[in-house]
């Protein structure tokens, strides 16, 4: 068996609404796959199915070959999960809370579960109650990664971390691939996905829209330019790249993918008084790759 999680046609509905809409994929053992797509787009509704705390509507999945729904504690001996938002027993300190957890999984690496004690830079000794919201998804992330399980089910598991701590948990994700381990890492957050994964799916509105290797998902990257002028913004049109294209005061905004040379050719004739460039988020690169509109937006 060399497929970790099957779905075929998984479906969701709440109200008649599909939260999850014909979910077809496969993740290969060994694979990290991310799971893109913004709030509200299903990833943790697909997570919930794929965990077996709630039914499809329709369709089904699998885990290691075990139904999801039917098969669930069989299924839970080879899962780590690690949720959005952790939140544990509050009379507990961290250390008896990582203790209980690793009873609950039944096999705890110990060795690595100190080292990674340490990498997180978190202190276990305190009382749960204490901790902030990225402890508690410290602890989540701990408990998950020594357990050495054969799935790690991951969703936003960064959210609250800050960034030395996402490296952290990067260096983790890359020691359970080269262990052998699967993750499935949702995200809605484009280049912690990039980073790390072999594959990316992506879901909008419940529907899966892309799924393949990040090589064949270079249309997606992209930067945000944004530039502030002291009046009104120059006029972009017909520009090699340029997508998404918003006017909002003496502000632009606009997605570029490729060269920004042609953008800037120009913007800087205009004199802007400051310029931007970031990551876009993916509502911005959607609306740029799959919106209806295509010309200007005004606000
Ligand atoms: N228990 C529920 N009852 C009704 N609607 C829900 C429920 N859970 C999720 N939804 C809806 O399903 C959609 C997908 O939500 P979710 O899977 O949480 O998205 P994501 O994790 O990608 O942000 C959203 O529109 C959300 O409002
Ligand atoms: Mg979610």
């Amino acid at each position: 068996m060399d497929i970790a999680i099957k779905t075929e046609h998984l479906t969701k509905c709440y109200g008649g609404v599909a939260a999850l809409d014909s979910l077809t994929l496969e993740v290969k053992k060994g694979e990290v796959l991310g799971y893109l797509g913004p709030n509200g787009a299903g990833k943790t509704t697909t997570i919930r199915l794929l965990l077996g705390l709630i039914k499809p509507t329709s369709g089904r999945a699998e885990i290691f070959g075990l139904d999801a729904a039917k098969d669930k504690v069989a299924a839970h001996r080879r899962i780590a999960y690690v949720p959005g938002e952790a939140h544990f027993w509050p009379s507990l300190t961290g250390e008896e809370t990582l203790h209980l957890l690793g009873n609950i999984h039944g096999k705890v690496d110990q060795k690595y579960r100190s080292e990674l004690i340490k990498r997180f830079r978190f202190d276990p000794n305190k009382k749960v109650r204490t901790y902030s919201k990225g402890n508690h998804q410290k602890i989540a992330l701990i408990a998950a990664f020594s357990a050495r399980a054969d799935l790690l089910i991951l969703d936003e598991p960064t959210s609250g971390l800050d960034p030395i701590m996402g490296q952290a948990f990067r260096e983790c994700v890359h020691e359970a691939k080269a262990n052998g381990q699967t993750v499935f890492l949702s995200s809605h957050v484009l280049s912690e996905v990039e980073a790390l994964c072999d594959r990316v799916a992506i879901l909008r509105s419940g529907t899966l829209i892309e799924l393949g290797t990040l090589a064949e998902m270079r249309h997606l990257s992209a930067v945000t330019i944004e530039a502030t002028f002291d009046s009104k913004p120059p006029v972009v049109k017909n520009i090699k790249g340029v997508s998404g294209l918003r006017i909002a005061g003496n502000t632009l905004t606009a997605q570029v993918h490729g060269s920004i040379a042609p953008l800037l050719e120009v913007l800087t004739p205009a004199r802007p008084k400051s310029l931007l460039s970031r990551e876009p988020s993916l509502e911005e690169l959607f609306l740029s790759l799959y919106g209806e509109e295509q010309g200007v937006r005004s606000e």
